[in-house]
């Protein structure tokens, strides 16, 4: 597991009265996000699929999942994400100096949907790549950015998160049919900003493979008849075990992040985990003692997003409710990869 935890221990009184925290690696300065407006209704998965409102309701706490317009990609929410986040941050293109866009579901293979988002905010030059670390991608292009911007490298990183997953969802599988929904998520990352990212870790189990995929494809079986007749391009998951190993996993990040800044995980003004399940959520609560109040549920109206998730529900629950000075949120993410990250925000005034 790489991490990115400084050693300072350098006081931030003036905004948590008795916690010494590490320095901050580098901030949020904004955040945005974009849902699409179609609703795919768990009465609507019932006329294709052997299941129930209250059955989808009880097992992951999904109401309704976002469905992206036919002529709608990655790219077009991405942009509209990260239009949203760079007017939080008061930055326009002109003062982005790199893009980092993670997903699984780009506009194209070839080339990468970040360049599709660089050219459509106008930005020719500013160096553009997309991350793939599955429903972990934000976290992960997060971390990157906090090293960019730590070492010098990049001053102003537009960091979005974004998927179209009911284009990779196969309709005809009652188990995961029922999740999948599209977004977008972004931040910008600088120097200063509202929230301090505190801490920072990423890691990937790559004996997961076959956890969480999308069979065909790619270079080991490429496009045919046959594997679009089998479905190969949509995303296949064995869901009990990945319930297992999310809980598990991210019930042990953020004990980890917790350790490492000196606090209990119930110490969280607010723990934001990777929207894939209700029931996940609750379980990684119950593991750690962190009382529901301070535990985001926000998958009843928006499904898993993938790595649209975590920047979706932090913005939305920022804007319900803004985040107080001297707050500390921990946002973290798993999925396909295996792979997992998760960060501490200190939050500032704005
Ligand atoms: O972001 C990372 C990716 N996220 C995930 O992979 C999600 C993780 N997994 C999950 O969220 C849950 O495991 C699921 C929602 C996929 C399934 O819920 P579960 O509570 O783990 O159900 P289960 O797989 O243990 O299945 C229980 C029963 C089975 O029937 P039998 O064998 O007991 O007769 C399933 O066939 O529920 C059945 N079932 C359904 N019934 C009605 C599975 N899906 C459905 C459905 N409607 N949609």
């Amino acid at each position: 597991m790489t991490s990115l935890i400084t050693t300072s221990t350098t006081s931030q009184s003036a905004i948590v009265a008795s916690r010494p925290l590490p320095a901050a690696l580098c901030a949020i300065a904004g955040l945005g996000h974009y849902l699409p407006d179609r609703i795919i209704t768990n009465d609507e998965l019932a006329q294709t699929v052997d299941t129930s409102d209250q059955w989808i309701m009880e097992r992951t706490g999904i109401s309704g999942r976002r469905c992206a317009a036919p002529e709608e990609a990655t790219s077009d929410m991405a942009h509209r994400a990260a239009l949203e986040a760079m007017a939080d941050a008061g930055v326009t293109a002109e003062d982005l100096d790199l893009i980092l866009l993670a997903t699984s579901t780009p506009d194209t293979p070839v080339p990468s949907t970040a360049c599709y988002l660089q050219a459509r905010l106008g930005c020719g030059g500013v160096p553009a790549m997309d991350i793939a670390a599955g429903c972990s991608g934000f976290g992960f292009a997060l971390q990157m950015a906090a090293a960019s911007v730590k070492s010098g490298l990049h001053r102003t990183v537009l960091v979005v998160g974004a998927d179209t997953l009911t284009r990779i969802t196969n309709y005809a599988d009652r188990q995961s049919c029922i999740l999948f929904g599209d977004g977008a998520g972004a931040a910008v990352v600088a120097p200063t900003g509202r929230f301090d990212v505190i801490y920072s870790s990423i890691g990937s189990d790559g004996s997961g493979t076959g956890m969480i995929r999308v069979r065909a494809g790619g270079s080991r079986t490429p496009a045919s008849l046959d594997s679009v007749a089998t479905a190969g391009h949509t995303l296949e998951l064995h869901g009990r075990e990945v319930f297992k190993a999310a809980v598990l996993r991210m019930s042990d990040c953020i004990r980890k992040a917790a350790s490492a800044i000196g606090v209990r995980p119930g110490d969280f003004d607010l723990v934001i985990p990777h929207q894939a399940n209700a029931r996940i959520i609750e379980a990684v609560g119950r593991q750690l003692d962190v009382p529901p109040e301070r535990l985001l549920s926000d998958i009843r109206e928006t499904g898993n997003t993938a790595a649209a998730s975590i920047p979706i529900a932090l913005g939305r629950a920022d804007r319900a409710s803004p985040l107080a000075p001297g707050k500390l949120v921990c946002i973290v993410g798993f999925g396909a990869g295996l792979a997992w990250a998760c960060q501490v925000l200190l939050v500032r005034d704005r």
